[in-house]
């Protein structure tokens, strides 16, 4: 089992075998970060810049985190702190960068397939950390390495992901992600919410999911992405919590081995109540832990393959 590709742009195009390399590659390293001195030499001499066009805590830190914990030099540039306020196009700016010999740049921007542009440009390594609403793969296969850590597997898994699907790069990663490893997705939300044709990814929709809940292995939230709406979806965030936020009253139908995910931020209130985000069945902090192995994972893997070139 091997990953030996130059970029990490995506997980719809990964095999299994791929995805499970990653995984089990994040598992080995994992325990570098439970040590006293949480540092290796893998990575030394490498560079690794990361290029955040849209905010960010989890995905930013944890890139920069796996970088420093192997060693690598890691390097932080903001959209506002770059060039291109002064008018330098993505391309400019990429080249430039690639001019001073990083081994990896880590990219998240708001327009779908910026990090795709920029593996066609340069011959650096490059890593999507989010492109709009496209894609989000890190965040895909963290989700994935927290499954297997609980139920040990993949295969036949009923997955619940509710939310905002239309405006998801967390949701369409997981479906690509969970697909290929053959769990069962349902997506639930309001119809404004589901994209058109989204079944032809081999996913099924309701637009209530209460029934669903007893069959449930995981239950994944997602944020309601306000600030990507062009027009109001429903008709107010009260509503929406009532039919489709996860709280105590519908938990109580879910089976004991439940897990309750969300990629975070969490509107706390809106699609998970409180209770439900800090309860006995809530692994979004381990999501989150898991997320620094994960990325040290694609780091060395992507840059054992420039060393091995
Ligand atoms: N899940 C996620 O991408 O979080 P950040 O936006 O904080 O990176």
């Amino acid at each position: 089992m091997t990953f030996n590709r130059k970029d990490l742009l995506g997980l719809e195009d990964l095999k299994s075998s791929e995805i499970l390399a990653l995984i089990e590659n994040a598992e080995s390293l994992k325990e570098i970060s439970q040590r006293d001195i949480k540092k290796v030499p893998t990575l030394r001499g490498k560079t690794v810049i990361c290029f955040f066009h849209e905010p960010s805590t989890r995905t930013r830190t944890s890139f920069e985190i796996a970088g420093k914990r192997m060693s690598a030099d890691t390097v932080n540039i903001s959209a506002s702190g770059s060039s291109l306020v002064k008018g330098e196009t993505l391309k400019d700016m990429a080249r430039n960068l690639e001019a001073m010999a990083p081994d990896v740049i880590i990219i998240r921007h708001s327009v779908p397939g910026t990090p795709h542009l920029l593996a066609h440009t340069l011959k650096t390594s490059i890593v999507n950390a989010g492109d709009g609403a496209h894609e989000h793969p890190t965040q895909a296969l963290l989700d994935l390495m927290t499954i297997r850590e609980h139920k040990g597997k993949f295969e036949g898994l009923n997955v619940l992901l509710v939310g905002d699907i239309t405006h998801s790069r967390v949701a369409r990663s997981n479906i690509y992600g969970m697909t290929t490893m053959g769990m069962n997705i349902t997506v639930a939300g309001p119809p404004t919410t589901i994209p058109p044709f989204i079944e032809r990814l081999g996913v099924k929709v309701v637009h209530r999911y209460d029934h669903l809940i007893p069959e449930c292995d995981v239950i994944m939230m997602l944020r309601v992405q306000k600030e990507r709406f062009h027009r109001p979806l429903f008709p107010s965030m009260r509503e929406y919590s009532k039919l489709f936020g996860l709280n105590l009253k519908r938990l109580q139908k879910a089976r004991e081995d439940v897990l309750i995910m969300h990629p975070g931020p969490i509107n706390r209130g809106i699609e998970l109540d409180p209770a439900v985000a800090d309860g006995p069945f809530s692994v979004i902090l381990e999501q989150v832990t898991n997320g620094v192995a994960i990325r040290m994972a694609i780091l060395y893997l992507l840059c054992r393959g420039i060393s091995e070139k």
